[in-house]
């Protein structure tokens, strides 16, 4: 028997709540730095155009702030702010906490005691997630509290939610992606202009690109825990800091930077999560990768993240990954989402682990290396330097040979082989008498040509 259905009468839409005064939906802000400002600015200035999409007003109920008295931006009503973070978050009318405070303490305790109180929470923290995501993804599901996080990963790109959502019912196999734009912007300084890594440092700080104390993005620090955070969701599984091999782009020298270009490649610091038979890879560390890969055309401080699914095939993302405004966006994107679950008495996903696969150490990972030897122009040279990798199991995949008088520089790519066995030979051919430098060693990313 077929049925018909009534047609939804147009009063009845999917937010009643519109045909009569609005409910309203306090928000507690904790933190009110670049991100946190705008996040206050887009709240108020928007006010108006959020509430139909939601179905509620957003109320910023308060603002947490180290010192009241800081000079701020001048949208900021100051009536709002308050240095106890804990009574704000504890307040009974507040919904929807929302932290931008970053780092571990007190963001931690504080997040802890917003999800045990049923408040819905969205965070841009991504060095909480990283470390203790166990501890927050746990309290969310233990107290029946909702927590998002798309900020805490490349800023403005949709990423995260794509992952955890959009691909729910696809198998990632890889994530390959730019995800600091500190870092990014220092190396197509280096490429472009062939200065060197502490002059294109220095000249990001000068714009405003790179800290005063760069460490955190230079030293790939960033880059680990939003790795850990897009294997944790890529993989189904839990991944921390912690299991990141982490390696920044503090060694990487301008005739890295002039090897790769000679051989039509341009270096980036990658953060790639992998998985294989021996379970997932996840690390972060510069790479070559050629210049014909749509991740090489990403320049200056954008973010760009490439996904490899089974079904869906390959996925890019690209945009912008830092920067008060961006962020903020994803930050409102979040609160739109957690104020329709709390409308519609629903939460979003929890965080799926089910898979816990195995997190393999960096030296059992597949790798391809590239390496530059400036070596004596004389008959002999090639077989002692072939043997190194032969010794190791390791493929040459081309060799490429430029004379320079009585020296010549070797130029050798090998196949994929066990990143452990890449370094072995590197050591090797440290040692070996022919051999007057290693100019240059970095891995490989991208197609084997
Ligand atoms: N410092 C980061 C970057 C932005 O340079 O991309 C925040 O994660």
């Amino acid at each position: 028997m077929s049925q018909t259905r009534e047609p939804v009468p147009a009063s009845r839409g999917t937010f009643p709540a519109l045909r009569g005064p609005l409910p309203a939906l306090k928000v507690a802000l904790l933190g009110c730095g670049s991100v946190g400002s705008q996040v206050a600015r887009l709240l108020t200035e928007q006010a108006d155009d959020l509430a139909p999409r939601v179905g509620a007003r957003l109320e910023l109920a308060g603002i947490a702030v180290r010192r009241v008295g800081h000079a701020r931006d001048p949208g900021i009503d100051r009536s709002l702010l308050t240095a106890d973070a804990h009574a704000l978050v504890a307040r009974p009318d507040i919904d929807i906490v929302v932290e931008v405070i970053g780092g571990i303490e007190p963001a931690r305790s504080l997040l802890l005691a917003a999800l045990k109180s049923g408040r819905a929470v969205v965070t841009a923290n991504k060095a909480l997630l990283a470390e203790n995501g166990a501890q927050i993804y746990g309290a969310a599901r233990d107290y029946g509290a909702d927590l998002y996080y798309e900020a805490s990963v490349a800023g403005a790109i949709p990423l995260l939610r794509p992952l955890r959502e959009s691909l729910a019912g696809d198998t990632v196999h890889r994530v390959l992606g730019i995800v600091n734009g500190t870092t990014n912007y220092i190396l197509d300084q280096m490429d472009s202009s062939g200065a060197s890594f502490a002059e294109s440092l220095e000249e990001a700080q000068a714009l405003g690109y790179a800290e005063a104390d760069p460490t955190a993005d230079v030293e790939g620090f960033d880059a680990a825990a939003k790795a850990a955070i897009l294997a944790s969701l890529a993989f189904h599984t839990p991944v921390t800091a912690a299991d990141v091999h982490r390696e920044g782009i503090t060694e990487v020298t301008a005739a890295d930077i002039g090897s790769a270009r000679a051989l039509g490649r341009v270096v980036k610091l990658l953060a790639i999560c992998e998985r294989s038979d021996g379970g997932v890879s996840v690390r972060v560390h510069p790479a070559m990768i050629p210049r014909s890969h749509p991740l090489a055309a990403v320049g200056e401080a954008y973010n760009a993240v490439f996904v490899e699914a089974e079904s869906a095939g390959r996925l890019m993302f690209y945009g912008a990954g830092a920067g008060g405004t961006p962020t903020a966006s994803a930050v409102l994107g979040d609160i739109v989402a957690v104020a329709r679950n709390r409308l519609g008495g629903t939460r979003g996903p929890d965080a799926s682990t089910y898979a816990g696969l195995p997190v393999m150490a960096m030296g059992e990972t597949l790798t391809r290396y590239h390496v530059a030897l400036d070596v004596d122009d004389k008959p002999g040279v090639l077989a002692p330097v072939a043997e190194a990798y032969a010794r190791h199991g390791v493929s040459i995949e081309a060799v490429r040979q430029t004379s320079r008088g009585e020296e010549a520089q070797l130029v050798i790519v090998t196949h994929t082989a066990r990143d452990a066995a890449l370094a072995a030979t590197v050591r090797d051919l440290e040692a070996l008498p022919v051999v007057r430098a290693v100019a240059s060693v970095m891995r490989v990313e991208g197609e084997e040509e």
